[in-house]
This record gives C-alpha cells, sequence and structure tokens, in this order.
C-alpha cells in the first residue's frame, strides 16, 4: 500500500518542493490557512485549517492517521513578529507543541523545520550540538517550538534551514525570483553585503527530509550549501547563473535598511553530519542555482 505523509503550509515555498518530491510515490494530506493551489489530484488532498484550532487539527490527523508528517507552517513575517509576537508564539511555539504531542500519543513521525535563527548569528556558522540563543521574537517563538518538539518524546526530527529559496507557484517572496526580474528590468538592486550565511535550496531540503524519514533519523540536523556567503555575493552568484548583469547589484549595510527584528550577521549552517551521517551530498551555491534555473525552465 502506498504510503501517505501530512504536510502543514502545503501551499507555501518547502510546502510546494515537499509535494513534488513525494507525491510520486506517497498520499499527501496537505493543511494550510489559504484554499488549495493544486488543480485537482487523486493523491494530494488539501484541508483548509488554521493550525491554532488544535481540536479540529487533531481530529483531521486521527481521521487520516498519515504515516508521518512534516511541520512546515509558520508564522514567517520576521519584522510584524515583532509587534505581532503573541500570535507568532502561538503559532511557532505552541501548534508544534501541540503537533508533537498528538504524534506521540498516536506513534507518527514528525518532522519539524526550523531555522538558524535560534542561534544568535553573531559567530556562525554552526553546529547542530551549539549553544542557542534567539534574538528577536520571531527568533524566540521558534525556539519554543523547536524545544517542545525535542522534550515531547515523540520520534521527531528537527531540521535548520537558512535563507530558504527555490521555485513555486504563487509564493509570498521569492528572493531569486524578484532579482531575476529586477535585473531583466534593468532596475537597480540594494542587497547587504554583511549578512553571512549558506541558503538552503528547497527542492533539495525535500529531499532532505525524505532521505531522514526512510532512515528514522530522529536527531537534529542542519542544511544548506557548501559556502557560507554573504547576500550580496549570493545575489552576484544568481546574475551570473541566470546570465544577467551585475552591474546593478549595489552593495548596503543591514542598518541601512532600518528593519524592526535584528537580522543574523554571522550565521550559517554546519552541514557535515547529514553528508557523513546520511550520505547526502551538500552542494555548492552554483550547483544549486544551476538545478533551480533548470527547475524554472529558463533558457
Ligand atoms: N523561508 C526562509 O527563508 C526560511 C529560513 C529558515 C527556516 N524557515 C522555516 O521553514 C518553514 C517553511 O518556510 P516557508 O518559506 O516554506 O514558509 P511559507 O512560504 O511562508 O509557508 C508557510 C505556510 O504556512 C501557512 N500558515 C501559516 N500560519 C498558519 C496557520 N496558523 N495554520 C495553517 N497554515 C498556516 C502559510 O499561510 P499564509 O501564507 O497564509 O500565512 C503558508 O502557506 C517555516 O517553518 C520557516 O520558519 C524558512
Amino acid at each position: 500500500m502506498k504510503k501517505s505523509v501530512m504536510i502543514t503550509g502545503i501551499n507555501g515555498l518547502l510546502g510546494q518542493n515537499i509535494v513534488r518530491e513525494f507525491s510520486k510515490d506517497h498520499d499527501i494530506y496537505g493543511l494550510d490557512l489559504t484554499p488549495s493551489i493544486f488543480g485537482p489530484s487523486q493523491n494530494i488532498q488539501v484541508k483548509q485549517i488554521d493550525l491554532n484550532d488544535t481540536i479540529a487539527l487533531e481530529q483531521y490527523i486521527k481521521k487520516v492517521q498519515p504515516d508521518s508528517i512534516v511541520h512546515t507552517a509558520a508564522y514567517t513575517n520576521v519584522d510584524r513578529a515583532e509587534d505581532d509576537h503573541e500570535i507568532a508564539l502561538a503559532v511557532n511555539g505552541k501548534v508544534p507543541a501541540e503537533i508533537a504531542n498528538i504524534c506521540k500519543h498516536l506513534d507518527i513521525p514528525l518532522v519539524h523545520i526550523s531555522t538558524d535563527y535560534v542561534f544568535s548569528g553573531d559567530a556562525g556558522p554552526y553546529r547542530e550540538t551549539d549553544d542557542r540563543d534567539a534574538r528577536g521574537k520571531y527568533a524566540e517563538s521558534k525556539l519554543a517550538g523547536e524545544k517542545a518538539v525535542l522534550e515531547s518524546g515523540a520520534k521527531v526530527a528537527v531540521i535548520r534551514p537558512n535563507v530558504m529559496y527555490g521555485n513555486g507557484k504563487a509564493l509570498k517572496s521569492s528572493f531569486v525570483e524578484w532579482l531575476v526580474t529586477e535585473l531583466r528590468n534593468e532596475r537597480s538592486v540594494r542587497i547587504v553585503d554583511d549578512q553571512y550565511n549558506n541558503p538552503t535550496y528547497a527542492r533539495r531540503l525535500a529531499y532532505v527530509i525524505r532521505m531522514i524519514l526512510e532512515n528514522n533519523a530522529w536527531d537534529i540536523w542542519h542544511f544548506g550549501s557548501k559556502e557560507v556567503v554573504s547576500r550580496y555575493t549570493f545575489a552576484l552568484k544568481i546574475a551570473d547563473t541566470f546570465g544577467l548583469s551585475s552591474s546593478l547589484i549595489n552593495a548596503i549595510s543591514t542598518v541601512d535598511l532600518n528593519q524592526r527584528a535584528p537580522r543574523p550577521l554571522r550565521s550559517g549552517l554546519i552541514c557535515e553530519k547529514l553528508n557523513k551521517e546520511l550520505g547526502i551530498p551538500i552542494l555548492r551555491i552554483d550547483e544549486e542555482l544551476a538545478l533551480l534555473k533548470e527547475e524554472m525552465n529558463v533558457a
């Protein structure tokens, strides 16, 4: 019999990429706030639900009894979370705790998506075992969720990605798509050159999730690209991959943006463990961008 997976936040960037990875051999049960972005399909069912409604959530999980759950849904607006901190804490802290609790009682394995924001961002790149020190309300709420699932006693894998990019339909924001559009239209852009990380390509993260589930790898995992670069350097690499001139990309500092929430300046995730223990290759940024270009079907 076909296996099934439940994906929260199915309409989001990572959710869509997990669907692509799993729909070939799984029945998919998706949950999201907004109506399904997937057309009619025999094996993709999407239920519109606010995950804060824990009674409806529990009833649905009990009804479906999926073989695993991947929890990607989150309150992801880092700046707005500074004002909406109770809403962010409910979605990013309490909902994961509830899902993990249900998973424990029904013996369903859970993959929980966390973030590099659980670290201070002062001295990256970080290993899975490094001390956590969240800065800002979004970061604190995600740390609360991560701690709750790890302490739940369920079969849990926590994956921490960095700045995520990839392809998808009707995405709220896509850095690569935005940059490519701006450069194609010959508009100049300002990109920070003092925030360092190793960006995570969503399509490969979806594959990593499959490998973790197939290997029953209940642990904490970091996943990003091979090299840690500034956002400015990342933008130059995008321009190069898509054959666009980088002359319109201007370097600025994070302070110039005057953002509400603090940003990690020296972040990045060491991904050796995933490579050593699960044999997953960690690719260079230009290799992953080439895959994205192919995926986006750009000549
Ligand atoms: N994107 C990044 O750069 C990044 C980096 C590190 C870690 N992460 C983590 O990776 C995960 C996936 O990120 P993503 O970029 O794929 O996020 P995304 O594109 O914003 O997708 C999240 C989805 O969850 C939905 N959602 C939010 N609150 C919900 C609720 N209460 N009930 C049901 N659905 C809800 C969202 O709906 P609405 O759009 O209507 O709100 C959205 O469709 C998140 O846990 C995030 O914290 C992301």
